[in-house]
């Protein structure tokens, strides 16, 4: 069902200049559209959708009736292609970007030590629907992470990635690389007003199952060794690893039973998607979220104010560790693993120059 568009005329009407990333309905003359009048460029519309009837499952047969991971009203929001960047120096720093989340451990080994690229799980550089999307994720900033009990801009989410689901090292927040990771973040949130959710961004909630470890074991033998390795090591840089020291830190939400499981119905196996059932990708979760993979320092701060999911595999306030892996491997560079909340300034004058 399509909400009605008026509360959000105010927001809409006042976003600008986006370099198309339209979608213009799905042929029902029912859909409410909103034409930017404002922006003198009637051929560019956004429409809001509600998650119950979202498209997102239309638009990804792999997904079935299962698309629309937001709960709020969000926009049906195609990010730019390619060909859409610009020329120039920014164009520059957005076509760098992207080439850092392709090509991660390549041109960043002192931060992405593993054998995982940020593409690994934001398929499709971060464009692809329900797989952790990032389309629009530049207007999802400043945001308030109950995990980190903190606001934190971009740059530090970007860096949570880098630290706990790379298991790698925290990039500085005024580098190069990282204003050219932004600068590609705000390319495919082009158009998107400041606050507002997208169809298919995160990844699909999943329903309440428990997964067996024994029966994923064999499943994955049969399933995912082709591309995976018999080890979970993967085949890099083409195929990432699963567990072991190159893997995604116990810190990553990948290492929640209910979001790899996610992951894993939608996406995966990559050569037939959408063939699993529900329980299968439990199943498969749960075996390979048992396995040693690389430890988060200051883990357990996490959820400082309580309130972990009740799948994170580690202790937190109030929350007591849900099937932790078997072991956890030591990080070559524990301070660098750790993105610490914004600090205040206002008693130190910290950082006056
Ligand atoms: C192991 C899988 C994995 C890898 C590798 C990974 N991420 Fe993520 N990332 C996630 C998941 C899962 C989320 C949370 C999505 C959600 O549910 O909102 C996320 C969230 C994000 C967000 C915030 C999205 C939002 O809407 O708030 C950004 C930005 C991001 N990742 C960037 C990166 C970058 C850049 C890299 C590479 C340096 C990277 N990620 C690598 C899994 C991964
Ligand atoms: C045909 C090769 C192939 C097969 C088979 C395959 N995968 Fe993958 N897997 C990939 C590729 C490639 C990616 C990176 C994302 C993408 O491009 O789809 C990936 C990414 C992943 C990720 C997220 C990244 C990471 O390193 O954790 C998980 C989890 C995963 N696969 C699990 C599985 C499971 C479980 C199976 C068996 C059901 C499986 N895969 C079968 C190729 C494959």
């Amino acid at each position: 069902m399509l909400l009605h568009i008026d509360p959000l005329r105010g927001w809409i009407a006042g976003s600008r200049r986006g370099s198309g990333n339209v979608r213009a309905g799905y042929g029902s003359a029912a859909l409410a559209l909103l034409v930017f009048a404002a922006c003198g460029q009637p051929d560019r519309q956004l429409q809001v959708v509600d998650s119950a009837a979202s498209p997102a499952g239309r638009a990804d047969p792999a997904l079935g009736k299962q698309g629309g991971a937001t709960a709020a009203a969000s926009i049906d929001y195609v990010p730019p292609m390619d060909s859409a960047m610009p020329a120039g120096p920014m164009g520059a720093s957005i076509r760098r970007g992207l080439a850092l989340l392709t090509h991660t451990t390549d041109s960043l080994p002192a931060f992405a030590p593993g054998n995982i690229q940020c593409v690994s799980c934001h398929i499709e550089g971060g464009r692809r629907r329900n797989a952790a999307s990032l389309a629009g994720v530049h207007a999802r900033f400043p945001k308030y992470m109950d995990r980190s009990g903190a606001v934190i801009p971009i740059e530090d989410r970007v860096n949570y990635c880098f630290t706990r689901s790379l298991a790698g090292n925290r990039l500085p927040n005024d580098s190069r690389e990282m204003q050219d990771t932004v600068a590609y973040l705000a390319f495919i949130s082009t158009g998107v007003p400041i606050g507002a959710r997208v169809a298919g961004e995160g990844m699909p909630k999943m329903p309440a199952l428990t997964g067996d470890g024994t029966r994923g074991a064999q499943l994955f033998a049969a399933t995912c060794t082709v591309c995976h390795g018999v080890d979970g090591q993967g085949n890099p840089p083409a195929f990432p690893a699963l567990w072991g020291p190159g893997s995604y830190s116990i810190g990553a939400s990948m290492a929640r039973e209910e979001r790899a499981a996610s992951f894993i119905r939608h996406f995966m196996p990559q050569n037939n998607r959408g063939s699993l059932t529900d329980q299968q990708a439990f199943d498969l979760a749960a075996y390979i979220n048992a396995q040693p993979r690389p430890d988060s320092p200051g883990k357990s701060d996490d959820w400082p104010l309580g309130g972990a999911a009740s799948d994170v595999p580690y202790d937190t306030k109030g929350h007591k560790a849900f099937r932790p892996p078997a072991r956890l491997l030591p990080r070559a560079n524990a301070r660098g693993a750790i993105v610490p909340p914004p600090p205040s300034v206002r008693r130190t004058g910290a950082g006056l120059r």
